[in-house]
């Protein structure tokens, strides 16, 4: 009896399967055929100092122009009684700082007060640590006094907290008070009252939260850093894009420049702060507090491959489109201190303590090498064909310097080439070939490109040469069609793509959203990973898709089709794309099926090599609202991920999901082998 029961059920089930299959799209999963590896670095991020995402976002230093640099020198601070700018300070790349003189009246005061990035974020309760290098350079001692303030109060007293320091002595000192603000507010100021009596001078104003991620006192914003831990990034891309060119050779970025102690650091200016006219920011400049020892840290407490990129003698083509003009690049036979500049990277990164650059490197502390691996030279960089200027291989004769120079001392380095700004046209297909000729170990591809161009281009790289190098689609993102910022749609639709970047893991080894952060009051360039204001913020349904992927990459390609086609949003396949993986460490095969039509989809996923019904963990992002919706720093979890199970059938033998996939829908499986 029991036995005919179970028979029934079975049989029930099996009918009810081929019911539910009928009009489904049939999947076929060679489950236990694992193809081509999935590279570690297979997802990463992509930084760059763009929508204030170093100094007044991630580098969680809270004064800004802490050193008097800014050509304005005042930028971000208010100043009242007697303040004067001095130029023979103590940091030999940073001589401004200020004398603070006594008012001479009892009523007036000598004060200077700062803004902060956008103002200054502080929580109630927590701890800030102030710092500053003073002196009294009369000799003697002097107190100065230091507030955080909220100027808009209606309160009878406007700190937030406060603390005192005693100064002495002719010589620079550095000195540090905590200050534990009584409430939280966003947009408060930092004040430094000087003596009422006694001359003081003050360099390198600064102001952390004590609590920055691992505590580090030149640390990184907790909740900034943790977001980035939290997508488990494979490859950690920066310094940036365009700022690793400038707009001039001057404001490329200089990665020597951004290491040693903090304080002796030099300004840079930030090429994003006049790009965009509609979108000006004159405050804002690279005081890089956030360096390359900094990004390099970062990636091992990631425990990510670093990736930086250094200029190869060409500033911003965009910007400067006659390279002939003189000035605009580096001349091809004068690249020699720029190719020196990459090869002593790789000795700050790897070389042994005794070495210029390594020991530079321990005495910041860390005498262990960070292991570099790969190398960018060049951001977006193009040559010219006779119709597009006839400049000539304008990159790639650089390029070839730079590489012969760099294989020669370091032979097992991967390089990493890129094929310019656009993902196709002239100047992608002049580009592709030279980086095989010049056989580079990756291209650096990238796609900023509206829906109509990701719902299409499922299969881009099933067609690459796989004889020439591998694929890093180091800045990609959907932009909408006349649309605002981020929308639950196009973020879908990197989601479509992604499949296809996953199917092809033996051609594509990198891939990396970008950008990835972006101040609410300070963006220049969206859509963006992940937003934030001075004290919270919101990952996007971006970033949740970049986060899905990585961490259900799998070790291993398994081959999906459909009907012999790999799911790529071709013509009769529904809008469904769909990529299959097998984890060899968890034993896990995943599913990830990407419905972008308008109409829910049945699936039947048949996992050929696997047998028996057993647990499925699912997860699904999608949304009921309106396709334009995003979280928001008000609603930060509007939209995100969530989980659920069913169970596998078994249909024609194999362990097979039959699922109905809503409309607009990324959903991925998992079952155990
Ligand atoms: O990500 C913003 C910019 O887009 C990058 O700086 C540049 O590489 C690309 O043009």
């Amino acid at each position: 009896m029991k036995m005919t029961l179970k028979l029934l059920t079975s049989a029930a089930l099996l009918s009810a399967a081929l019911t539910a299959t009928a009009q489904s799209h049939v999947f076929d999963v060679k489950a236990s055929k694992p193809g081509a590896p999935v590279q570690s670095t297979m997802y990463g991020i992509f930084f760059e100092d763009i929508n204030y995402a170093a100094d007044g976002g991630l580098y969680a230093e809270l004064v800004m122009n802490r050193s008097f640099e800014f050509p304005n020198a005042f930028a971000g601070w208010d100043v009242s009684g007697k303040v004067t700018l001095m130029n023979d300070g103590p940091f030999e790349h940073n001589p401004h700082y200020v004398r603070l003189a006594p008012a001479d009246h009892r009523d007036k005061h000598t004060m200077i007060e700062n803004s902060g990035f956008f103002g200054i974020g502080v929580k109630g309760g927590e701890e800030y640590r102030f710092s500053l290098w003073a002196r009294v350079p009369d000799g003697g001692s002097a107190k100065l006094w230091i507030d955080l303030v909220d100027n808009a109060t209606m309160g009878d007293d406007q700190k937030l907290g406060n603390a005192g320091v005693d100064i002495s002595g002719k010589e620079w000192k550095k000195y540090t008070a905590i200050i534990k603000p009584k409430k939280t507010f966003d947009k408060a100021h930092l004040r430094v009252w000087g003596d009422s009596k006694v001359t003081t001078d003050v360099e390198h104003i600064s102001l952390f939260p004590v609590k920055t991620w691992k505590g580090r006192e030149n640390g990184m914003r907790q909740d900034l850093a943790q977001a980035l831990y939290d997508m488990k990034p494979g490859v950690f891309r920066f310094p940036g894009g365009c700022i690793v060119e400038g707009t001039d050779l001057e404001s490329r970025y200089q990665w020597k420049n951004s290491v040693g102690p903090v304080e002796n650091r030099p300004l840079n200016e930030n090429r994003w702060h006049y790009t965009f006219t509609q979108r000006y920011f004159p405050n804002y400049y690279q005081s890089y507090g956030l360096g390359f020892f900094e990004f390099f840290q970062l990636c091992e407490d990631f425990g990510c491959e670093p990736l930086p990129v250094i200029s190869c003698g060409l500033s911003c083509q965009f910007q400067n489109p006659d390279p002939t003009k003189p000035g605009v690049h580096v001349p091809v036979d004068q690249l020699d201190d720029y190719i020196q500049d990459a090869l002593d990277l790789v000795e700050f990164a790897n070389g042994d303590v005794t070495t210029k650059w390594g020991k530079v490197r321990a005495d910041m502390g860390h005498p262990e090498p960070f292991n570099l691996k790969f190398l960018g030279v060049g951001n977006e960089q193009w040559d010219y064909d006779e119709k597009h200027g006839g400049f000539g291989p304008v990159f790639t004769e650089r390029l070839k310097k730079f590489s012969d120079a760099l294989r020669k001392k370091y032979p097992t380095l991967k390089l990493i080439g890129t094929t310019g700004p656009n993902s196709e046209g002239w100047d992608f297909d002049l580009l592709q070939p030279r980086m095989k000729e010049l056989k580079v170990d990756l291209y650096d591809e990238h796609y900023y490109r509206n829906e109509e161009w990701f719902l299409s281009h499922g299969l881009r790289y099933d067609s690459y040469d796989r004889k020439g190098p591998r694929v890093f689609a180091g800045e990609y993102a959907c932009h909408g069609k006349g649309k605002k910022w981020n929308h639950f749609e196009t973020s879908l639709y990197e989601a479509a793509h992604m499949t296809g970047i996953e199917r092809n893991a033996d051609l594509v080894h990198m891939a990396t959203y970008a950008p990835l952060f972006a101040h609410v009051e300070g963006w220049q360039w969206r859509p963006d990973a992940i937003w934030y204001d001075n004290l919270r913020s919101f990952k996007s349904v971006s970033y949740y898709v970049q986060q899905l992927f990585a961490m259900n990459k799998g070790t291993n390609v398994l081959p999906l089709t459909m009907q012999g086609k790999p799911v790529a949003g071709q013509e009769g396949q529904d809008g469904l794309f769909a990529s299959s993986v097998f984890d060899s460490q968890t034993g896990e095969v995943i599913v990830k099926v990407v419905n972008t039509s308008k109409q829910a989809q049945s699936v039947t996923i048949q996992l050929q090599g696997l047998k028996g019904s057993r647990p499925i963990d699912i997860i699904t992002l999608n949304h009921n609202g309106s396709m334009d919706d995003e979280n928001t720093l008000d609603q930060p979890e509007k939209i995100v991920p969530v989980m659920s199970g069913m169970k596998c059938d078994v249909y024609k033998k194999f362990t097979t999901i039959i699922d109905e996939v809503p409309a607009m829908t990324f959903r991925i499986y998992k079952v155990k082998k």
